[in-house]
């Protein structure tokens, strides 16, 4: 079902290898302890359901919405919790499962925020990263791959809600846009 406008970046078949190394590089890295992974919604919820899967010990699941402030490709910079967490974070190792980290902006907000709740440790796990865009110090400690600047869709990642159920990671071309 792939729109003949999009060009695959990251294909299927390699997302699923990656996030089965990351998987079991979280595994052996948590031992033991009080796994809990935060899934940031709503783009990173495939990724999440998929990591989960590839780990080879408990864990408990919850979802946090972040808000940006913004529908197209760039965030304002303003961030806000739409949807806090069920579960209290005190004394658990957290592992925050984020779609793509692009400015930091959202990331370098939200370490602060779940900082505050007493977690034994934080870590962020991240499908795609694209360094060169970077405004916030922001450490990721698992990374999924590195990508260019270029504006990407697929396995969770939208452009104004659309997109999200591909299988693979698209680039999404500044004319396909415009052309709507
Ligand atoms: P940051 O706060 O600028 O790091 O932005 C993080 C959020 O921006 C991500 O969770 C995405 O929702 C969105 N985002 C950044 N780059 C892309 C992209 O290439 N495609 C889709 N969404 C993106
Ligand atoms: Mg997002």
């Amino acid at each position: 079902m792939i729109d003949p406008k999009l060009k695959v970046l990251i294909s299927s078949e390699q997302i699923q290898e990656r996030v089965r190394q990351l998987g079991e590089k979280i595994s052996e890295d948590y031992p033991t302890g009080d796994l809990h992974v935060i899934c940031i919604l709503k783009g990173a919820v495939f990724f999440a359901a998929d990591l989960v899967r590839a780990m080879k010990r408990d864990v408990q699941i919850d979802f946090m919405g972040i808000s940006t402030y913004g529908k197209g490709k760039t965030s304002s910079g303003e961030v806000k919790v739409t949807k806090d967490l069920d579960i209290s974070l005190e004394g658990a190792d957290v592992l925050i499962v984020e779609d793509i980290v692009d400015s930091g902006v959202t990331l370098n907000y939200l370490m602060k925020v779940l900082d505050q709740r007493r977690p034994h440790s934080i870590r962020i796990a991240a499908l795609l990263d694209k360094p060169e865009r970077r405004l916030r110090p922001v450490h990721v400690s698992y990374v999924g791959f590195e990508i260019p600047d270029r504006f990407v869709v697929g396995y969770g990642l939208d452009y104004a809600e659309k997109y999200r159920n591909l299988d693979a990671i698209c680039v999404l071309e500044e004319s396909d846009i415009n052309a709507g």
